[in-house]
């Protein structure tokens, strides 16, 4: 795990070793599995799971919480590379109630702070099936922008198309002084 200095953000917060058995039951729901693949095994313990997490140069991850600070998801950013400075970010709300009530768009705009802001990361990048319309729409309204679609065939052939989202660092910049101009980022489809 790289760590990042990590300020004081309302909606997310480092992840505990404690969190780990909830996170392994939302990623049983097959709703969630549907929409996101598979984040474990199903084979490992919480305990490996966590010391690979630990141990793992190239992934940060935090826990997303509500207005009362339960866990109601988890969001991170993998395959960081340093000598690109990219990264790719992965991000789940498993518990339902709380889909679209803003924590995801939330979240991501905490990481994104992090990534850029912290990590100085010059690209984030996301991939997301097409018919996840909610997680599109969030990603659109945080500043992604879609970049192209990884066709399903192939060594993909059974996994669907996938689409490939990204923000850089000077998107994001352009999206903080729209924001703080009160006017947010113009979404583009
Ligand atoms: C994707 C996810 C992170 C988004 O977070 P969220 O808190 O639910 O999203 P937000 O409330 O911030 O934004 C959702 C937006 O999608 C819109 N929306 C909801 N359902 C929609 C639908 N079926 N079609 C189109 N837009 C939809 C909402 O109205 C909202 O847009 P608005 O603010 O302009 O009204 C969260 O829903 C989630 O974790 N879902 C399950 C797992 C998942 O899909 N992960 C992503 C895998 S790539």
């Amino acid at each position: 795990m790289l760590l990042a200095p990590l300020g004081i953000y309302r909606c997310i917060r480092p992840l505990r070793p404690e969190d780990i058995a909830i996170l392994q039951m939302w990623d049983r729901d097959p709703d969630i599995r549907r929409l996101t693949g598979k984040k474990f095994s199903g084979r490992e313990s919480v305990e490996q799971w966590w010391g690979d997490f630990l141990r793992d140069p190239h992934r940060i991850g935090f826990a997303i919480i509500d207005g009362q600070g339960n866990l109601i998801g988890d969001i991170a950013l993998e395959q960081i590379a340093r000598r690109t400075r990219e990264a790719e970010l992965r991000i789940s709300i498993g518990d339902k109630r709380y889909w679209g009530r803003g924590l995801g768009t939330e979240a991501m705009r905490a990481v994104l702070e992090i990534a850029f802001c912290k990590m100085a990361l010059a690209k984030v990048y996301l991939r997301v099936k097409p018919q996840n319309h909610r997680a599109i729409r969030a990603y659109l309204k945080t500043g992604f922008h879609k970049v192209g679609r990884l066709l399903g065939s192939g060594r993909l052939k059974g996994h669907g198309d996938v689409i490939l989202m990204e923000i850089d660092q000077q998107t994001y910049q352009g999206w903080l002084r729209a924001d703080s101009a009160g006017r947010g980022l113009t979404p583009v489809g």
